[in-house]
């Protein structure tokens, strides 16, 4: 094999290495579920990610002068794990372009996308943020105040007409923990309320920390609907001690909590059924009947889910539409890679926008913050939907 090859196949082994364990971490962390997980993954995939590749590729240079022939000298499990890896990254670079040739992010059933770009910036004053916040604010080209508002048209000739029109408003993953000062979110919830929508939706990542409990008082009580605000719940819900108090503090500002119930909604004369998941973290989605009481023809069913995972579980439901948010956009995007982190049974697939399977909609919002202060070629969203028949 000649070097240039040898290199080759040395950058696609490379990626596919990384690809199996960042793929790994994202499956692992789909549940999010023992806390030596959650503390030490990071530090794991740190290791996995960058020094293992740093370890082979001295031991190549020095060794084998980093050339071909010296693969026979391997020990047999490296040379498999190799060929692992060179598969593996030919599967995710085929993956990566099929994505990318592939617009699944423009289906038919969406006749309009615009996006208005806000930064929030300026609000955030030295006075009002932690020291914290101010060191990760400095990094150049982080995007944590600059809100986008999307607006998505979604195409539904088969519902009642009674129902063109309607708009719902999608807020994701608030993740009120203090790292981004009160101001930002104030900005976001005059925002919302700004787009004037019948509905509000909140889907889940509320609050990580107990002290910004008077922020739902405070802050999000602030958000109207003329058909109400409702919500379900995320896996940093769990992180205060009592879950319960969040829904009591919420359902106290007027938001109604949809988690594992049909939620029956008169609209203009017509029918919306909302339907809550909050799996795998909370509830029991077997409490919910895949078809509880007659559905009128027409109806629009709604599925409001923490996870994008849940989708399928939606779709059996029937809903018509999925609204979800978890994986924030992955965060950061790498140019031309897109997201990497992505907490996701199915990894990037469903990081965030918008995605269809036989004419049953998912909207994925990258979400309004974070636990960590940061993001980079993926700010912050709030989304309108705009149903049309
Ligand atoms: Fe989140």
């Amino acid at each position: 094999m000649s070097p240039p090859l040898w290199i080759a196949c040395y950058l696609i082994a490379t990626l596919g290495h990384m690809a199996i364990w960042i793929a790994s971490f994202n499956r692992l962390h789909a549940a999010n579920s023992h806390f030596l997980i959650r503390k030490s993954s990071y530090g794991f995939l740190a290791i996995a990610v960058f020094l293992v590749p740093a370890i082979f590729s001295f031991v190549a240079y020095r060794e084998f002068d980093f050339f071909p022939d010296a693969m026979t000298s391997f020990p047999v499990v490296f040379t498999a794990y190799f060929s692992a890896c060179l598969f593996f990254g030919l599967y995710t670079a085929t993956i990566w372009m099929y994505r990318r040739i592939v617009d699944h992010q423009n289906p038919s059933i969406q006749s309009a996308h615009a996006i208005s770009r806000y930064d929030f910036g300026g609000v955030a004053t030295q006075a009002n943020r932690s020291a914290f916040e101010r060191s990760f604010a400095a990094i150049p080209g982080n995007q944590i105040y600059r809100l986008n508002v999307e607006t998505r048209h979604l195409n539904f000739p088969h519902l009642n007409s009674a129902l063109d029109g309607l708009t719902l408003t999608l807020i994701s993953d608030l993740h009120f923990t203090g790292n981004i000062c009160q101001a930002y979110f104030e900005q976001v919830v005059e925002k919302a309320n700004e787009l004037d929508s019948d509905f509000i939706i909140i889907a889940g990542d509320i609050i990580d920390r107990e002290y910004c409990l008077s922020w739902l008082k405070q802050t999000l009580a602030e958000l109207s609907a003329k058909h109400g605000i409702y919500f379900v719940l995320g896996n940093h819900d769990r992180k205060l001690k009592n879950e319960t108090l969040i829904r009591e503090t919420l359902r106290g500002i007027g938001c109604r909590d949809v988690a594992d119930r049909w939620l029956p909604i008169d609209f203009n004369g017509s029918q919306i059924h909302l339907v809550g998941n909050e799996r795998p973290w909370f509830g029991d989605e077997t409490r919910v009947s895949s078809d509880p009481f007659e559905f009128s023809n027409g109806d629009l069913r709604i599925c409001v889910t923490h996870s994008p995972d849940q989708w399928k579980w939606g779709r059996e439901r029937g809903c018509d539409l999925t609204l979800a948010g978890h994986t924030h956009g992955g965060q950061i995007r790498i140019p031309l890679l897109g997201p990497v982190i992505s907490p996701s049974y199915f990894g990037v697939k469903y990081a965030s926008g918008i995605f269809c399977h036989n004419g049953k909609v998912m909207v994925v919002s990258r979400g309004v913050s974070g636990e960590e202060p940061i993001r980079f070629n993926c700010p912050p969203e709030i989304t309108q939907i705009k149903i049309q028949v």
